[in-house]
């Protein structure tokens, strides 16, 4: 008899997943359907990367069209797309050069080489990078080794030398911790994986006046809060900090894996020919649809729908808050937001998913909400109402 593809995964995968007991086959907007039929409103968009929900037209016609011209070309040669798409994102970053990859934890791994490389390649002693207790940015090694929650790293131990925690929020440690030896301050302007944990307006302060005194690069992880997520363009436009590196990824590639390090002319210059490479990153494919990507964020205006809708859910929200004890908290910005539950959040995480909607729970107590940007109202009623109904039958 035919095995399903559950039996297959569970015999011929090696078992890094602990999925959720269904079989997603297609999506529309916000919807996707499972192989029996079934129908799930989708505020996960697959960890933050379909920010469009599912077959947006657009981004189906210059796939189809980019496809049959060619999906990928070695980074040996130039093609037409990846010129392009840096203008687009250097301006909307406010920086000057751009290096594509294939991932988040790519983008990280890069930018660490870059910061290492800026400062003199260690043989001056700087090249300690300053990390937050609770950060999540990836899982090779590099990455891992700047996350700041040890369940991710102690199978993995050693670690890479050099990497200082620091209290998060806590000015006072980030002061010890920055010295002349650090060659980057490392920072998720909101924590993703973390919980949905906001920087102050005052510790963002001090991470860019003590990245400045010790000559230390800003590096903002906006893998997962940034293009758009939170209203404007990146978090950290809602600081009046300027990072020396941004690195993004997740949404970039309108579903198809791609990332980016985007930094100041002068950092970016500490990459020379051969220093740093890809096969994959930022193939002709995937570098046009992240243009059209651009493109329709800002003629469909999809971020004053970031805005819009995000205060409407975060309102929401708070008033299942004053009407559930079971909430402790409501956290977050724009459409990155987040409950902290007074008990563990994957059970209703299951219970969501019976009722027709896709939750994620992070940080054990907490629900974390990352709808598509293309998100309305009415479906964050009918998010809320699950959520009420939940509350209510415990
Ligand atoms: C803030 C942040 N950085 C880095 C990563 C790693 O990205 P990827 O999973 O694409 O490698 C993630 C993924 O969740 C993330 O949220």
């Amino acid at each position: 008899m035919k095995q399903s593809p559950v039996e297959l995964e569970k015999k011929y995968l090696m078992q890094t997943y602990a999925r959720l007991p269904v079989v997603l086959e297609r999506g529309k907007g916000c919807w996707v359907w499972d192989t029996k039929g079934k129908k799930y409103l989708d505020f996960v968009s697959g960890l933050a990367v379909n920010a469009l929900g599912h077959a947006h037209p657009r981004i189906l016609k210059v796939i189809r069209e980019q496809a049959a011209k060619a999906i990928h070309l070695s980074n040996l040669y130039y093609h037409p797309y990846q010129g392009p798409l840096a203008v687009k994102l250097t301006k909307l970053t406010k920086m000057d050069r751009a290096f594509f990859c294939n991932s988040g934890t790519e983008a990280v791994e890069g930018a660490l080489k870059l910061a290492r490389a800026y400062a003199g390649n260690a043989s001056n002693g700087k090249f300690e990078v300053v990390a937050l207790d609770n950060s999540f940015h990836g899982r090779t090694m590099g990455a891992l080794s700047a996350t700041g929650q040890a369940k991710y790293r102690k199978d993995f131990e050693p670690m890479l030398p050099g990497v200082r925690f620091v209290k998060f929020n806590d000015w006072r440690d980030l002061e010890k911790k920055v010295t002349d030896k650090t060659c980057a301050i490392l920072v998720e302007p909101i924590q993703g994986e973390g919980g949905i944990q906001e920087i102050t307006q005052g510790f963002m302060r001090a991470v860019g006046h003590l990245a400045k005194k010790h000559k230390a690069l800003l590096i903002a992880d906006e893998i997962q809060c940034g293009m758009g997520r939170t209203g404007p363009f990146l978090a950290m436009h809602a600081y009046p900090v300027k990072p020396d590196i941004v690195l993004l990824a997740k949404p970039l590639g309108g579903g198809l894996p791609l990332g980016a390090i985007l930094a100041r002319e002068e950092v970016a210059a500490a990459f020379t020919p051969g220093m740093h490479g890809t096969t994959f990153g930022g193939g002709p494919l995937a570098c046009r649809v992240a243009m059209e990507f651009l493109d329709i964020l800002k003629e469909e205006k999809i971020l004053e729908n970031v805005r819009t809708v995000g205060k409407y859910f975060q309102g929401k929200l708070e008033a299942l808050k004053d009407k559930h004890a079971i909430i402790r908290e409501v956290r977050g910005r724009g459409l990155m937001q987040a409950i902290d539950l007074n008990a563990p959040s994957k059970p209703y995480v299951e219970r969501a998913l019976a009722k027709g909607v896709i939750l994620n729970s992070t940080h054990d107590t907490v629900l974390r909400f990352l709808p598509p940007f293309i998100v309305g109202k009415k479906e964050v009623d009918i998010v809320c109402k699950t959520l009420d109904e939940m509350f209510a039958e415990k």
